[in-house]
């Protein structure tokens, strides 16, 4: 239990760096005063540009990505004689790692360095999803791909992929305990769209778009 914390702990604190943040530092943008004001690629593609929302997708699924995996091979390690690989969907291992996986987006959207505001926490949570149990992360890719696409609604796609991330852990079989932080990060992720949503409903919202400027 206390490798776990210990995990969690990090996954919060690695997963709080804002990376729209980092990668626009230079661009004469605040994107928290731009746009949607929201500090994901999203918003960064909407008011800098195509390279920074990249970079800005890479950070933030990356870091989701790169502290389960972490914390994977230490809970494993630690706990679970090493085997790393494995996901028993019912067992405390799982249990442990939908608890990092819940630090990580939670750490996205309420930022220790950002007075615990921050941004919606898609690209963290597809990350984390890949290195939750990866055909989870594809799922949510898929989800996300098909209401996204067609529509050109982000959040849109967005949305729909953190109600599908609940019913996809239980549909690969994890028990109720594991579930249960899943559950509370799609709602703490859809609500972190309330705005889209109720934009959405009214047709108001915007659909994706990628600022274009001279030399940039
Ligand atoms: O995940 C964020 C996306 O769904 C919406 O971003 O900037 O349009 O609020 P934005």
């Amino acid at each position: 239990a206390l490798v776990t914390a210990a995990c969690m702990a990090v996954a919060y604190f690695v997963c709080g760096i804002p990376f729209g943040l980092v990668a626009t530092r230079g661009d004469g943008v605040d994107v928290r005063k731009a746009g949607s004001g929201n500090i994901g690629m999203t918003n960064v593609a909407r008011t800098v540009g195509g390279k920074a929302a990249a970079a800005t997708f890479a950070g933030d699924m990356g870091k989701g990505l790169v502290c389960m995996l972490l914390a994977r091979a230490v809970v494993a390690g630690a706990c679970f004689g090493g085997d790393w690989s494995m996901l028993v969907p019912s067992s405390p291992f799982a249990l442990s790692m939908t608890l990092v996986f819940s630090c990580c987006v939670l750490g996205h959207v309420f930022s220790p360095y950002l007075r615990f505001h921050g941004g919606k926490g898609i690209s963290v949570g597809f990350g984390a999803g890949l290195g939750l149990f990866w055909p989870i992360g594809l799922g949510m890719l898929a989800v996300f791909v098909a209401f996204a696409v067609p529509s050109r609604y982000v959040s849109l796609g967005s949305v729909t992929a953190a109600i599908s991330l609940p019913v996809q852990c239980a549909l690969w079989g994890m028990g109720p305990a594991a579930l249960a932080p899943v559950t509370v990060v799609a709602c703490v992720v859809i609500w972190a769209h309330r705005n889209n949503i109720r934009k959405l409903a009214s047709h108001q919202e915007s659909r994706f778009s990628v600022r274009h400027r001279d030399g940039a």
